[in-house]
Parts: C-alpha cells; sequence; structure tokens
C-alpha cells in the first residue's frame, strides 16, 4: 500500500503528532507499506516534490512543534485557475497516479479541505484530518491546534494583565482569529478579560467605554481588552464583504488594536492606552498534552479509515468521541463563535462586555 500525506495551509502544534498517529498505526497494521511525504502542502503534489519515509521519520516527534514536512498556503479559490499553462488540479491527480498512491491523508483547516473535497470528488482516494488553532472547522467539537493556542495566548494576557495593573492602563490585546473568536473567547475568559471583541458580535465602542469607566468606578485602575484579529464595529458589519474587505486592505498589514485604540483615545484622553499582537507565536512551539492526545486519536483514526478504504472523510470530535463525517459535509462551512450560545451568555452574565 502507498500512502501520500501532505499537511497544507497555515501550520500548528500537533501537525506531527498527527502524522505520527497515522504513520505508526499503518506500519503496525499493513503490509507493504510505504508512505510518501509531500512538500509543503498542495505544492509538493503538485510540482512532484516528495520524501519517501522511514518509520523512524515519525519517531521521536509527538512533542514538535512545526511540521517535518513543511507548510504553505495555496488558496482554494485559486486551485481551477490554471496559470501561465500549469493546470493544478491535472498536476495533482497526474502526481497521484504516477506515484500509484492508494490513499492521500490531508492535514488542513478550511481551505486545504476545501481542496481535499475537490481531489476527492476528482476520484481520488482522500481522508482529511482537522488542523487549526481556529478550532472553526464545521462538523467537528473540536481541531488539533486549538488548546496549545489558547494556552500560548493566555499565557501572554496573564502578563499583560501584571504590567497592565502596575501602571494603571488599558492594554488592547490582538487574539489570532480573522473571522472566528473560539481562541480570543476562551483565552479571554481564562484570564478573567472584562472586555472581549470578536469576529461574530459586532462592537460599539461606547459599551467599550462604558465598561472602562464602570471598572474604574469600582476601583479598577487597568483593563485588559482581548480582541479577535477580525473584531469589527456594528457600522463596519453592515458593509457589503468588498468594502469591509477594502477597508482591511487599507490598513496594509496594521492590527484592528492599532485603530481602536487611537478611536478610544479621541473619547478618553485621560487613558494611558497601550497595544499589543500576541502574532504567529499561537501557532508555534511543542503542542500541549491535549493536543498531543488527541491529534494521536486523530491520526489513528485516519489510519483506520484508510485501512477500510472508507474515503472522502474527514476524522471529527464529536462529543468526546473520535469518528468522521463526508468531506463534503464540512467543505466552504465555518464554525463561529454562537453569541446566544451558553459560553457567550453566561460570560455576560459574570458583567464581561462583549462591545454590543
Ligand atoms: O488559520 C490560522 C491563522 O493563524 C489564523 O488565526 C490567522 O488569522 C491566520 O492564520 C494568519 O495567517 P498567516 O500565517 O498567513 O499570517
Amino acid at each position: 500500500m502507498r500512502v501520500g500525506i501532505l499537511t497544507s495551509g497555515g501550520d500548528c502544534q500537533a501537525l506531527n503528532a498527527t502524522m505520527r498517529g497515522l504513520a505508526k498505526t499503518l506500519y503496525a497494521n499493513v503490509k507493504d507499506l510505504e508512505i510518501i511525504g509531500f512538500k509543503n502542502g498542495y505544492k509538493g503534489l503538485m510540482y512532484e516534490d516528495y520524501i519517501k519515509m522511514k518509520p523512524s521519520d515519525f519517531s521521536g516527534i509527538i512533542a514538535q512543534g512545526g511540521t517535518i514536512l513543511g507548510s504553505s498556503r495555496c488558496p482554494f479559490k485559486m486551485m481551477r485557475v490554471v496559470e501561465d499553462g500549469f493546470d493544478k488540479v491535472k498536476a495533482m491527480k497526474r502526481t497521484y497516479k504516477k506515484l500509484n498512491l492508494d490513499a492521500l491523508a490531508v492535514l488542513g483547516g478550511n481551505g486545504s479541505l476545501k481542496t481535499a473535497n475537490l481531489l476527492a470528488q476528482e476520484g481520488l482516494n482522500v481522508i482529511g484530518l482537522p488542523k487549526t488553532i481556529d478550532n472553526d472547522t464545521y462538523g467537528t467539537d473540536y481541531t488539533f491546534g486549538f488548546s496549545s493556542a489558547i494556552e500560548v495566548a493566555t499565557r501572554y494576557l496573564d502578563e499583560i494583565h501584571t504590567t497592565a495593573a502596575s501602571h494603571g492602563r488599558v492594554f488592547i490585546v490582538e487574539v489570532m482569529g480573522h473571522k472566528v473568536g473560539h481562541i480570543t473567547l476562551a483565552a479571554g475568559l481564562a484570564t478573567g478579560c472584562e472586555i472581549i471583541l470578536l469576529p461574530e458580535i459586532p462592537y460599539d465602542l461606547k459599551n467599550i467605554e462604558k465598561k472602562i469607566k464602570q471598572r474604574k468606578a469600582q476601583g479598577k485602575n487597568f483593563t485588559v481588552i482581548a480582541c479577535s484579529e477580525g473584531a469589527l464595529t456594528k457600522e463596519e458589519a453592515t458593509l457589503s464583504k468588498k468594502k469591509y474587505k477594502a477597508l482591511v486592505a487599507a490598513r496594509e498589514g496594521r492590527s484592528v488594536v492599532e485603530y481602536i485604540a487611537k478611536d478610544l483615545a479621541k473619547d478618553m484622553p485621560e487613558l494611558e492606552i497601550r497595544t499589543s499582537v500576541i502574532g504567529h507565536s499561537q501557532r508555534g512551539g511543542a503542542p500541549d498534552a491535549y493536543d498531543r492526545t488527541i491529534s494521536t486519536r486523530f491520526g489513528i483514526e485516519g489510519a483506520r479509515l484508510i485501512m477500510n478504504r472508507s474515503f472522502g472523510q474527514l476524522v471529527v470530535l464529536k462529543q468526546g468521541e473520535v469518528g468522521s463525517i463526508p468531506l463534503e459535509d464540512t467543505a466552504g462551512k465555518l464554525k463561529y463563535v454562537d453569541p446566544a450560545g451558553k459560553p457567550v451568555q453566561n460570560a455576560k452574565l459574570m458583567g464581561v462586555c462583549f462591545g454590543d
């Protein structure tokens, strides 16, 4: 049996642990197994850039961050676009056939899983494993990397709290999440932030100001705001997708926290405001214990799917059980923070302000 593996999109913790779980299970159960590791995500599959893996390649990597195969972003919307005469889908199918693969395991987030679904529809034997710190893959309660990212963001926000308190400052801290706020919500709650801004809950600056004043009146002379990359005002939320994209592009990479700080300073010049961006360390370093365990379970399930020739499936976690769903059921959908859901509603009950 010949099995291809690739890691695609933004990296995260536990990519290696997942591959290890998959590979060890296959090696333990399949005779004459050969694993082909494609380098840098779908690019490796397109351009026949691969390594013939050995069992020892998967040893000693459970705690290793990043991905031993490398990764890259190959946007789904460009997959069907032929560029300079190069047909990406055709090329990927060609490599798969040329290498005589029996299956391809894709470790990826939403965009990568859309491409995995496309390849499955094109007749390749594909399985998906749900990777992303954002935990926004539809159809699974969990994506590996999420817990480790929360840990990083939590440590960071804890550290900001002590310096904010010493200086009586307002800190606006950017947490990763362009479209969804799962990490911000989790780390914000874990660090006792009383203002949490998420893409799913557009804010009104006045409500943030009210909360800062309320805290002051309670004797708290500092505030730490946990703010998603994709936080937006109520007004911005009414813009068309195109106009909102143009607005974000006009920021030229500057963080949303800079703009909130500027607006806040205009209304409340008495505040000493600082901003901080946690950034890519949220995706880096060793996976935590939970991610190592769950990704091992995911990897084992992925191997089981391949051995049972149950293709076109995504490994998922549902109510504590690892299983799988059809790739086509997840492709193109996102799992958002539910503004009406319990985590948000309970936080509001104890006074957390979401700016709405
Ligand atoms: O999807 C993972 C993620 O880290 C998001 O949280 C973040 O918005 C994005 O990737 C950053 O992308 P890049 O690595 O391309 O800067």
